[in-house]
């Protein structure tokens, strides 16, 4: 029997990924990759949709590789691969942008936000039309499955609409994809700053924890968390978002119940909580740490396997992408 197919992706934005993306992506993909025939991409072509250092950009690319097979996406049994190394994604997004509305993509509200950020003269037509590629990444698989933050909800949507409009227009072709939304369970929020979601792309770095960086630092980080004066350690999103987000990354990172961490935890100060939970992130991102610094030591290795993987999404995306070159006239 076929396995439903996956597709998710994460750009290459840093050179190092951050708690909340392994939390919200890589341990969910984990156990996704076991029953789904999931392709997870390093997507850098939707990297260049803003201002790039080339070097630095190839470099997180394969720093981002790395990570993900560090943290636990077998590359035998996932078809893991960069964007780039797959030319239909580019050519799949350029037959869909001929059938996107101007008013369509013009409404899609993390476009409004980056490019009021930027200024028009700044913003690219790439930007505008990262969630027309988007929809080429995950119409090439047939996705059934496409696992997100709620932030990347309205994307799916648009892809589900393009795919609906191709295949009324043209004859069947894709498959619709759902969008499988990230638990709120799963958002892990800036240890200093605990009301904003913890991203790659913040401006301080004083409160993300870096999966790369030395374990030393990120205990140091932990254990500076903000929190409040109470001394209670209970979850209490409202009231106590600095505590609630430590005890998310706890519970998470030590497969444990917030329950069970609030009845140890009862009556001691938040010293030792940290100290705790310092600990969990050491042993967590240590050995993740140096899985991908060895993985990066072998330069030809790690090519090797890129390339196998990006062989493997071709013989799958040319299919798809003939077809629908075939559809309509080309
Ligand atoms: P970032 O904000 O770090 O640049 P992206 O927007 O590239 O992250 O998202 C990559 C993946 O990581 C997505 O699946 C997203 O939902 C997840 N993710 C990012 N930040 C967090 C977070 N703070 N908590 C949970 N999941 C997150
Ligand atoms: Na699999």
């Amino acid at each position: 029997t076929q396995l439903p197919r996956l597709y998710s992706g994460m750009q290459p934005s840093a050179d190092s990924l951050q708690i909340g993306n392994y939390i919200g992506a890589l341990l969910q993909w984990k156990e996704l990759q076991r029953d789904h025939d999931a392709f997870f991409s390093v997507v850098d072509l939707h990297a260049i949709t803003v201002p790039q250092d080339p070097h630095a950009l190839r470099e997180q690319t394969r720093r981002t590789a790395a990570q993900y097979i560090a943290a636990g996406i077998d590359p035998s049994q996932s078809t893991l691969y960069v964007q780039s190394h797959v030319p239909a994604h580019a050519e799949l997004a350029w037959v869909l942008n001929t059938i996107t509305g101007f008013g369509e993509a013009a409404r899609m509200t993390q476009f409004k936000d980056k490019s009021a950020k930027q200024g028009t003269d700044a913003t690219s037509v790439g930007l505008f039309a990262y969630p027309v590629l988007m929809a080429a990444d995950i119409l090439l698989y047939d996705a059934e499955i496409v696992p997100v933050g709620d932030d990347q909800r309205q994307h799916v949507e648009l892809t589900r609409d393009l795919a609906a409009r191709f295949n009324s227009r043209f004859g069947d072709t894709f498959v619709i994809p759902e969008a499988m939304i990230l638990k709120e369970t799963a958002k892990i929020y800036d240890l200093q700053n605990p009301t904003a979601k913890m991203s790659k792309s913040a401006e301080s770095h004083a409160g993300v924890i870096w999966m790369l960086d030395e374990p030393s630092v990120n205990a140091k980080k932990i254990m500076r968390a903000v929190t409040d004066t109470d001394g209670v350690v209970a979850f209490d999103r409202e009231n106590k978002p600095g505590i609630s987000n430590l005890l998310t990354i706890y519970s998470v990172l030590a497969d444990r119940s917030v329950d069970s961490l609030e009845d140890e935890y009862a009556g001691r100060g938040y010293g030792d909580f940290k100290k705790g939970l310092a600990e969990v992130v050491v042993s967590t991102f240590g050995p993740i740490r140096e899985r991908t610094l060895a993985l990066l030591d072998d330069p030809a290795e790690l090519d090797r396997i890129l390339a196998v993987n990006a062989g493997r999404a071709s013989e799958v995306a040319e299919v798809t992408l003939a077809k629908a070159y075939d559809r309509v006239g080309l």
